[in-house]
């Protein structure tokens, strides 16, 4: 059974042959549906707010050919507020469905409802901790808008301490070469010292930076962050880190012209919309790969073979040719 849980579990060759998924999938879906996973149901079960999350998961099952139930409010809306534990909510709805993608409050919450789990548990974002499935799809738009990863520098910014993206790309990009993440946050977010120590450990280059302007004229890709309001202490806190590094129409002229602007989404004031019209401005393109990256990791939890019918991709990984 695979469980994803974090991205540290994820080796090199494994995300590439994710990728390679993902690009054929894509280029499948364009001709029409696939039956892949038909028969097989997926239970979405959100104890937080998501848009393209729960969206493109619910998607990719459905043109895959398989089935969804949901709860997307389970705070209010499952057994939950009766007192259920979650560790018997995922117990019983094990029963129902074939794969469970699991958003919740609490760091280490999908870790638990694997452990008790019948069926694949699928981590979609818990808390301040990690998002795998989102670094995934950051680290396929990174591929697609640059065609490599290797050799990148890549800046940080914004809420890096409860920011959940930020940790498990950092641990994705740490499986690449002569890679450098420069983090830049405001002092109340600054990264956790865990994920530095992780970095360490496997010998990736970074640094931190307070100037925005220097790590933007930098960097190859710009991962831009919300400072995250829901899970700071006090109100205060966050005042004084809201808006302190916003991309706009003067940053982007310090940067390279072939540099690339990602944000997770949603955003909340930290890219000017202005800049939506630049060609560097891959955040919406970056949310739409989502839905083949979530397909790819659906149809390896549930042991679906690509088969031939989709296909060889277009180009090979070490070409590192980006589709249109
Ligand atoms: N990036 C992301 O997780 O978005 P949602 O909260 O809308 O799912």
């Amino acid at each position: 059974m695979i469980h994803v849980l974090g991205a540290k579990q994820f080796v090199r060759r494994e995300v590439e042959d994710l990728f390679a998924s993902a690009r054929r999938l894509e280029e499948r879906v364009k001709r029409g549906g696939l039956d892949l996973l038909r028969g097989r149901i997926m239970a979405t079960v959100f104890f937080e707010p998501s848009t393209r999350t729960r969206l493109s998961f619910e998607a990719a099952m459905l043109r895959l050919g398989g089935q969804v139930i949901s709860t997307e409010n389970a705070a209010q809306f499952s057994s939950a507020i009766k007192g259920e534990t979650l560790e018997d909510s995922i117990r019983v709805i094990g029963a129902y469905a074939d794969v469970i993608v699991l958003r919740h409050h609490e760091e280490g919450a999908a870790a638990r409802a694997a452990a008790v789990s019948s069926v694949p548990v699928i981590n979609a974002g818990d808390g301040p901790g990690e998002h795998p499935t989102q670094a995934l799809l950051d680290l396929y738009a990174i591929y697609r808008e640059k065609g490599r990863i290797d050799g990148l520098r890549v800046a940080m910014v914004g809420d890096l301490a409860y920011g959940r993206t930020v940790h498990s790309l950092t641990y994705l990009l740490s499986l690449f070469r002569e890679i450098h993440i420069d983090f830049v946050s405001p002092p109340e977010t600054p990264v956790p010292d865990h994920v530095l120590e992780y970095l360490e450990q496997r010998g990736v280059s970074w640094s931190r930076e307070t100037d925005l302007e220097r790590a933007a004229a930098q960097a190859d890709v710009l991962y831009q962050t919300r400072i995250q309001k829901e899970r700071f202490p006090s109100r205060e806190l966050y005042e004084r880190a809201y808006g302190r590094y916003v991309v706009d129409s003067g940053l982007l002229s310090r940067m390279r012209a072939d540099a690339v602007i990602m944000h997770p989404l949603p955003r909340a004031g930290e890219i000017d919309p202005a800049v939506d019209a630049d060609p560097r401005a891959a955040y919406f393109r970056q949310a739409a790969g989502g839905l083949y990256v979530r397909m790819a990791l659906l149809c390896r939890c549930l042991g679906a073979a690509l088969g031939t019918e989709l296909g060889k991709p277009a180009g090979s990984w070490r070409k590192g040719v980006p589709l249109a």
